[in-house]
């Protein structure tokens, strides 16, 4: 698989996650603007990469820097400054960063070049796996279409479907920042997971979960873990009043290791890119007799969660 993020809180997680998942095979990870700029999103995501201490980690490559057509919209106010909750300015006993500067440095290649380059290599046995705006995909999908449509198929955290949004009333973040480049994707024809806040949002990784997960299995990965969630928390707390994490991002890990967790229905979507009140809004046909021709669907669409099993697997991964 590829991972294609926007390294912030909860794809910190996911990166967590998949690498720490012997089922996946991460063959590289693209990055992109949402969260934060694509050169801080970089940084992080090889930051993470270090802390996980991988005898090989996956090449990562510095992906586009700003949406298709719109000006960048980052979300510092839930992941951070840093983007990762505030982590880069922990110090231990010694007076040192916890997490220092990485030493991992990313690959020459950037844009959306690295992501083609893969589904060309890869090309059927290749899994998307998109945790920010679409913006990389989109691009690689302008530079050369018949690659992209070689790969397995692409999962990607976005949207709202039957729930309000979480940037506006009606618009989720990755679709918001850049929804041109969702328009494209879903116009595509690839085939398509997505993983809106309908199911995200029903996913919370409670604080005391988290604790009591720790307790039973402390070490350095439970301590970045908590470390990671403790500002992402007290940002859910206090704007959201949710007890705890939203696990977006994860959640699309976990529809890789075990499609089961999620129930998906298909359904045709668009987007919304032009609205002053509904720029993107994720709008799907949910008529049961729509008068005229129904449009075929373009997505899978999950709809329902067993956040709990969901939850155990990834505490059993991401602690210790
Ligand atoms: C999505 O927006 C970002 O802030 C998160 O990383 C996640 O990908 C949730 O709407
Ligand atoms: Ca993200």
């Amino acid at each position: 698989m590829l991972l294609d993020c926007d390294t912030g809180v909860d794809d910190a997680l996911a990166l967590i996650l998949a690498l720490r998942s012997p089922e996946l095979d991460v063959l590289g990870v693209t990055t992109v603007s949402g969260n934060c700029h694509v050169d801080l999103a970089t940084r992080n995501t090889l930051l993470v990469l270090e802390q996980l201490r991988l005898p090989q980690p996956p090449p990562v490559a510095r992906g586009c820097d700003r949406p298709l057509h719109l000006p960048l919209q980052t979300a510092t106010d839930v992941h951070g400054r840093d983007g990762l909750g505030g982590i880069t300015a922990l110090t231990g006993a010694d007076g040192r960063r916890r997490y220092p500067e990485p030493a991992l440095t990313p690959t020459g290649a950037t844009g959306p070049e690295p992501m083609v380059d893969l589904a060309r290599a890869h090309g059927q046995s290749l899994t998307l796996l998109c945790t920010g705006p679409l913006t990389n995909l989109a691009t690689a999908l302008a530079l050369d279409r018949r690659a992209m449509a070689g790969v397995e198929r692409v999962v990607f955290m976005g949207g709202a479907i039957r729930v309000p949004g979480n940037v506006t009333p009606v618009a989720e973040f990755n679709i918001a920042v850049d929804p041109h480049a969702a328009q494209a994707v879903l116009d595509s024809g690839l085939p398509l997971v997505m993983v809106p806040l309908d199911v995200t949002t029903r996913t919370v990784l409670t604080e005391a979960a988290l604790q009591a997960a720790a307790a039973r299995r402390f070490g350095w990965l439970s301590r970045l873990v908590l470390d990671l969630t403790a500002g992402y928390m007290a940002f859910h707390r206090e704007a959201v009043g949710v007890a705890g994490a939203l696990m977006h991002d994860p959640l699309t890990v976990g529809e890789l290791l075990a499609p089961s967790l999620t129930h998906k229905t298909p359904l045709s979507v668009g987007v919304e890119c032009e609205g002053a009140l509904t720029r993107g809004m994720t709008v799907a046909d949910l008529r049961s007799r729509p008068t005229g021709r129904r449009p075929a669907p373009n997505v899978e669409v999950a709809m329902e969660v067993e956040a709990p099993r969901f939850l155990d697997l990834f505490l059993e991964r991401a602690t210790g």
